[in-house]
């Protein structure tokens, strides 16, 4: 028996719920090598900016138990450097049925309306902008925008105008309902959930951080199953689409943020670990749909029995 596993992610028509998390799959051409990227339903490329960015000093990774540690601090080539580089494949990519989602970042209100301008303007390939809100390696926008709602509003409310593609907001992993409340007041189309979780890892010979910053973001198996939380806590408080992300290593990981609620989800430090992990991800949640005797994914969303 065959599955259906098309989703529609706010407007963003997938051919089945795996997406990537910005920050772990470049541009998605990295990735061609080792499999076929369009069995993917979606990919998110990583967080840019109008302006190039130079990210944060190394070191910028850390293990730590469970995970990684990162401070890359959204490096990037500018929107500009972004379509010159990869525009072309990523236009490829997207006629040949995998949506492109273009992650925008900004230290401010102005600089994110410019990024969805450029966007807009260079990147017609683009089947939908998720605005991150919640990087927790800047010093200005981000987190510092995306911690509270009228934050996090403000900026939706700015970029909403100047785009009719479907708008993404990634999300911090606090105050999630009231915050997606505000967001889809504000007019956001869909929910990506969540970042990674603000953490430290400290060398304690040289009692220096291990990376340059005190702080940075955690991500990977050990943010899971707060992950899995936040996503059921959105999808308690809003009727927006979401996109779980956090610590998927398996089909079973991704249904389990599917049967809390999210419509689609998306690999992030597992491309990492194995970079070709997606298609075997892949057909696991295509047999787990099977194993419960549904002939659509979108039969289970939500469907948690508790
Ligand atoms: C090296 C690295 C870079 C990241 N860069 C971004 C980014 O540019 N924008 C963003 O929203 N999230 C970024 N993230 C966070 C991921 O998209 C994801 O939300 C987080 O890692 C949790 O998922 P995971 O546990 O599956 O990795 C990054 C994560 C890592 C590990």
């Amino acid at each position: 028996m065959s599955v259906r596993l098309a989703v529609d992610l706010g407007g963003i028509e997938m051919k089945n719920p795996l997406n990537t998390a910005s920050g772990t799959y470049g541009f998605g051409w990295q990735f061609e090598g080792l499999y076929d990227v369009s069995c993917l339903g979606a990919i998110t490329t990583k967080g840019c900016a109008a302006e190039p960015w130079d990210g944060n000093e190394p070191d910028r990774m850390a293990d730590v138990y469970g995970g990684m540690i990162n401070s890359v601090g959204l490096q990037n080539p500018g929107v500009r450097g972004l379509v010159a580089t990869a525009g072309t494949y990523l236009a490829d990519l997207s006629a040949r049925g995998t949506a492109v989602i273009c992650q925008v970042a900004g230290h401010s209100v102005e600089e994110y309306v410019a990024a969805v301008e450029l966007f807009e303007e260079l990147a017609p390939w683009a089947a939908g902008l998720e605005i991150n809100i919640s990087c927790p390696n800047i010093a200005q926008g981000g987190i510092a925008m995306g911690s509270t709602p009228e934050g996090a509003s403000e900026v939706i409310r700015a970029v909403r105008p100047r785009t009719r593609r479907p708008l993404l907001v990634k999300m911090a992993p606090a105050r999630v309902p009231e915050i997606a409340r505000a967001l889809e007041a504000a007019g956001a189309d869909a929910l990506t959930l969540i970042n990674s979780i603000p953490g430290m890892a400290l060398d304690v010979h040289t009692r220096r951080s291990k990376i340059s910053r005190p702080t940075g973001g955690l991500s990977g198996p050990l943010c899971h199953a707060i992950a899995v939380r936040m996503v059921w806590e959105a999808a308690q408080a809003v009727s927006l689409p979401i996109c779980g992300v956090g610590g998927v290593r398996s089909g079973e990981d991704a249904a389990e943020f599917i049967l809390a609620g999210a419509t689609a989800v998306s690999i992030g430090s597992q491309n990492l670990y194995e970079p070709d992990c997606a298609p075997r991800i892949l057909a696991e949640l295509a047999a787990w749909v099977e194993e419960q005797g549904a002939t659509d994914v979108n039969e289970l969303r939500g469907a948690l029995l508790c």
